[in-house]
């Protein structure tokens, strides 16, 4: 085993499950430590117990991304648990509306922007204050293929997804040579979050349509992320794709 990430520490926000915590299995089978951290301790909890016993240590911290203060506490205890922060992976994420755009309820629309889009920018400020602009970092946001489109149901997540992917371009440009930010758009991976839309029938209908002929599993992420974090020093700014040709599909014939 190649082992990347040795001496590195990784903080994983929503790492307790789906695509966090197949980024933690990922970074912790490289030899890096991994803080994960979510708003339910007993899913951390079970979480960490999971992945014990591979290369890196784990350990969790209960925070939710919409009060940076909790950012701050955790980041802190990050340092003391391993000593450093050197990748933050801003992987939380909400949708509480689903419907039109236009019908979206002030509370929805502010809370989607609380967690998914200032959540990341604040959590960043802070890695960036309290480590990475001295010691150097990398930061990792997780967007979305709906972040390049629009959408019947979910137009608002995507609309903050596409917040996503620039603020990326933006704090690449504004945070090297120290800290390479970059993100990741998933199409549909198989987790609790997206679970309507690939259950059953209509996730084998859509895997057929995939050029990759399956769906996504978390650790098609983690293995970009792994990636973004130890063996591209010099990409930054960008938002990489992995969404098993989702989007360069070609449409299947008219019936
Ligand atoms: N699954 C997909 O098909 C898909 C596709 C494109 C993009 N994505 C993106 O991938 C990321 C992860 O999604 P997922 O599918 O892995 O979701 P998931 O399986 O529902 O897992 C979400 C994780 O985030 C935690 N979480 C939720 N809200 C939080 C908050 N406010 N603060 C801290 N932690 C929070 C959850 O734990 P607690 O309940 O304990 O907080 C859990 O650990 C999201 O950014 C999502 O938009 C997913």
């Amino acid at each position: 085993m190649d082992h990347k990430l040795d001496g590195k520490t990784a903080l994983v926000t929503g790492g307790s499950a789906g695509i966090g915590m197949g980024i933690a299995r990922c970074f912790l089978e490289a030899g890096g430590n991994v803080m994960i951290t979510s708003r339910k301790a007993e899913k951390c909890e079970e979480a960490a117990a999971e992945l014990e016993g591979l290369a890196g240590q784990v350990d969790w911290r209960v925070s939710h991304v919409g009060e940076p203060e909790q950012g701050e506490q955790v980041m802190e205890e990050t340092v003391d648990r391993f000593g450093s922060l050197d990748i933050l992976v801003n992987n939380a994420a909400t949708n509480p509306h689903n419907g039109k755009t236009i019908d979206v309820e002030a509370s929805k629309l502010d809370k989607t922007y609380q967690v998914n889009v200032r959540g990341p920018l604040l959590w960043t400020q802070i890695a960036w204050n309290r480590w990475m602009k001295e010691r150097g970092g990398c930061v990792i946001n997780i967007a979305s293929v709906g972040g390049y489109s629009t959408s019947r149901d979910i137009g608002v997540y995507c609309m903050f997804k596409s917040t996503l992917i620039h603020m990326t371009k933006q704090l690449g440009a504004e945070l090297g040579p120290q800290v390479r930010v970059n993100c990741i758009a998933p199409g549909l991976i198989r987790t609790d979050f997206a679970r309507v839309l690939w259950e059953g029938e209509r996730g084998r209908t859509i895997a057929e349509l995939l050029p990759t002929k399956r769906l996504g599993e978390p650790e098609d992420i983690g293995k970009a992320a792994l990636f973004l974090a130890a063996d591209a020093p010099w990409i930054t700014g960008q938002t990489i794709v992995v969404d098993g040709g989702e989007i360069i599909r070609v449409d299947p014939p008219e019936a």
